[in-house]
């Protein structure tokens, strides 16, 4: 069915017919238009545009059609779009009355009405599987006990750190993007029903009854703005590159270390696989298809910026290209939370291996350096001498030689380790706290 045709005298051509229509894609937003439609209808009785008895007509029929969605029925059809679907099976219903829905009301209102409720309804979702994996990290780090391995800069031995410190630097990446997501969610919390095709409405349309009804906290300033502005779809597709960017470093180091060259975890079997020539392989391959879908995430962002990029005010039809790269996000990005978490949870952490890489004497060699400055030495001097014992160490005059040895002496792994005891530090004391917070952050 089409909500259009009085001006024309001739059919759509069936290509461009066909290349218009966005049901496929945009029936993710079913409910939330039907929700919005039974808002929509409970404004305009309030403000007597509709009368009580076809008011009640209307909001039966949609409200057993919402029931019937969650019992499993299908959205099919060949409507342009989801809106059309639902005026559709609503005339089937209730005959000509259906198209009240219309008064007061463009679909350019509807769609943003719609988007921005799937959009906050996303962020929670995300938000809850963000703390799911936050958790597993959390519960990792607690088992790690001890454990130490060394950490990297450049990709090369630097000083040694926990696991659980190392396991806990994700978790707060992870908790910046709930933040992020929190953000995102008062951003598209914002009613703008009423805003029309572009100009508000003739009828004494109260955006903030609508919003009232579907939860919105906040209702539009200005018509135009209300149907053209994209800024929570695009912060959105931001909040989703960024935590999968997150994903991305956890899956690559995974990779890594999942190596013979490093052998500091094995793969769970249920969350890896083999190859079809090699027998002997056991392969990443959660890590590496999260770090692979990293591209889809940024194509997505950048999509919709492209698509909103000097578009005049205010509907124009470019619009609905907004959705899909939102709804690719979303889904993707729950698939990779959820991937993440399971392989997260099921991984064995090779600790003796880890722990026989920290007995490295280089990591120690900051410490070192720091010791000499303990006992006098200017810390550039210190620097170089800590230095030389690595690079030239047959080559120490006698008094030098006595120095580090004296340093040497004080120092062990467990003491590195014990002495960064600071807010944010790698050492046990810190990390407990840590701990602590995190745990309190997930109420724990
Ligand atoms: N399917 C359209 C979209 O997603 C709905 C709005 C259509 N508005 C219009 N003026 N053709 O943007």
């Amino acid at each position: 069915m089409k909500l259009w045709g009085g001006r024309f005298q001739k059919p759509t051509d069936p290509v461009f017919e066909e290349f218009g229509r966005s049901l496929e894609s945009d029936q993710r937003l079913v409910v939330h238009d039907l929700e919005t439609c039974l808002a929509h209808i409970k404004m305009l009785k309030e403000q007597s545009v509709l009368p009580e008895v076809e008011a009640a007509k209307l909001t039966d029929a949609l409200e057993t059609m919402l029931s019937e969605l969650e019992s499993g029925s299908p959205v099919e059809g060949d409507d342009e779009d989801i809106h059309s679907w639902v005026e559709r099976i609503l005339k089937e219903r209730v005959g000509e009355l259906a198209s009240s829905i219309r008064i007061g009301r463009s679909r350019n209102d509807l769609v943003v009405t719609d988007f921005r409720l799937y959009v906050m309804a996303a962020c929670r979702e995300i938000q809850a599987l963000l703390r799911e994996l936050q958790a597993t990290l959390v519960r990792r780090a607690e088992e790690s006990k001890s454990s130490c391995l060394p950490g990297y800069t450049h990709l090369q031995r630097a000083q040694p750190v926990l696991l659980a410190h190392h396991l806990l630097a994700h978790f707060w990446s992870l908790e910046r993007d709930h933040r992020r997501f929190g953000q995102c969610f008062d951003e598209a919390d914002c009613c703008i029903l009423g805003a029309g095709a572009l100009a508000g409405s003739s009828w004494p349309v109260d955006p903030s009854i609508s919003a009232k009804e579907l939860g919105f906290s906040r209702i539009l300033q200005n018509s135009l703005d209300g149907v053209s502005d994209r800024d929570f779809a695009l912060q959105f597709l931001f909040c989703c590159a960024t935590c999968a960017t997150h994903l991305s470093r956890m899956a690559q180091e995974l990779v890594l270390w999942s190596s013979s060259e490093f052998g500091f975890v094995r793969f769970d079997d249920a969350w890896s696989t083999g190859s079809s020539l090699m027998p002997q392989k056991k392969n990443p391959d959660p890590a590496e298809l999260i770090r692979g879908k990293t591209g889809l995430f940024l194509g997505n962002l950048v999509e919709l910026l492209t698509t909103v990029k000097a578009l005049p005010l205010a509907y124009n039809r470019d619009l609905q290209q907004d959705k899909p790269p939102v709804f690719r996000s979303k889904e993707e990005l729950s698939a990779c939370l959820q991937v993440m978490n399971g392989t997260m949870a099921t991984l064995e952490f090779k600790t003796q291996v880890m722990q026989a890489a920290a007995q490295d004497k280089g990591l120690l060699i900051t410490d070192l350096a720091d010791v000499l400055v303990r006992q006098g030495l200017p810390f550039s001097e210190a620097h170089h001498l800590a230095g030389r014992t690595v690079s030239d160490p047959d080559n120490l005059s006698g008094e030098e030689k006595s120095k580090v040895d004296s340093a040497w002496s004080e120092l062990t792994l467990e003491k590195a380790l014990k002495s960064r005891a600071h807010p944010g530090a790698a050492g046990p004391d810190s990390v407990k706290r840590q701990l602590e917070s995190a745990r309190e952050i997930l109420s724990l």
